[in-house]
């Protein structure tokens, strides 16, 4: 089980609310050059061509399925590239470095914040947004069912930790990036869900494909349905109320 367009956006009105507070931090013009880290199915690297007419978006992700739905958005000025956030060089200069819900997918946010600081062009932006729940209950029982057996041997030992940090260390390292202007936000968006089987549902398109696509697809089945008692156990209110925390990062190169 890898990555998947039709899972990830059984939630997408879900994920709307964060992407407009992240655009609100922006400052728009026309005919930007915008790289999207992270773009997935592409739909909201797309708004992106609309916030700024004339831009020059592109595109950039590892899933082979998230880009084939990309794809098919491309049009004058939007394309996608099949690349990794840790390699990923632009060929020159961005005006704008965006990354909805992605980066919390790449270790060592220290080096790969000033890597990115180092695509700006002068007055060039970096907008980022991304998932900061991992003190929310169900990461901690997804960590503690992938280290008992027979997981924690089929998992070959791996347990997903984020790479998240503090707000204070976002601002702290944007400024030794030389970045101005840091807003560093940590707000949270509740959702209210059907149940404890609905949190797993969404998980499924996001934090758990990291442990399903190191197993069978057998396996995988097997890992879900063993999570779900205890998400139940742990979330028992019906409707359950997801308190998402997410982190929403905005700076600016000196022009
Ligand atoms: C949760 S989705 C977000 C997609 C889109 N930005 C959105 O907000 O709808 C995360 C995306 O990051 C991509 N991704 C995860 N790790 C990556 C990496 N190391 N390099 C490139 N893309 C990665 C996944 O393939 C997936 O499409």
């Amino acid at each position: 089980m890898a990555w998947d367009p039709s899972q990830y956006e059984k939630f997408r009105r879900e994920r709307e609310a964060p992407f407009l507070d992240l655009v609100a931090l922006g400052a728009w013009r026309n005919g930007m050059r915008v790289l999207d880290l992270g773009c997935g199915t592409g739909e909201l690297t797309a708004r992106l061509l609309d916030l700024s007419p004339g831009a020059e978006v592109t595109g950039v992700d590892s899933s082979e399925s998230m880009l084939a739905r990309a794809r098919a958005l491309a049009r004058p000025g939007l394309r996608f590239e099949q690349g990794r956030i840790e390699t990923w060089e632009p060929r020159s200069p961005l005006d704008l470095v965006f990354s909805h819900a992605a980066l919390h997918w790449v270790d060592d946010h220290p080096a790969l914040f000033a890597r990115l600081a180092g695509f700006l062009a002068r007055g060039g932006q970096l907008l980022v947004q991304m998932p900061s729940n991992h003190g929310h209950v169900s990461p901690r029982l997804v960590q503690e069912l992938a280290q008992e057996p027979p997981w924690g041997e089929r998992l070959a030992g791996f347990v997903r930790r984020s790479p998240v940090l503090t707000v204070d260390a976002y601002a702290e390292l944007l400024h030794r990036a030389g970045l101005e202007l840091p807003v560093v936000i940590a707000t949270v968006y509740g959702h209210v869900l059907a149940d404890a089987g609905a949190v797993l549902e969404w998980q499924k398109g996001t934090l758990l494909v990291a442990y399903t696509e190191r197993l069978s697809e057998e396996d995988g089945r097997a890992f879900l349905a063993a999570l779900l008692p205890r998400f139940e156990r742990a979330m028992p209110d019906r409707p359950y109320y997801y308190a998402f925390r997410r982190t929403l990062i905005a700076a600016r190169k000196p022009s």
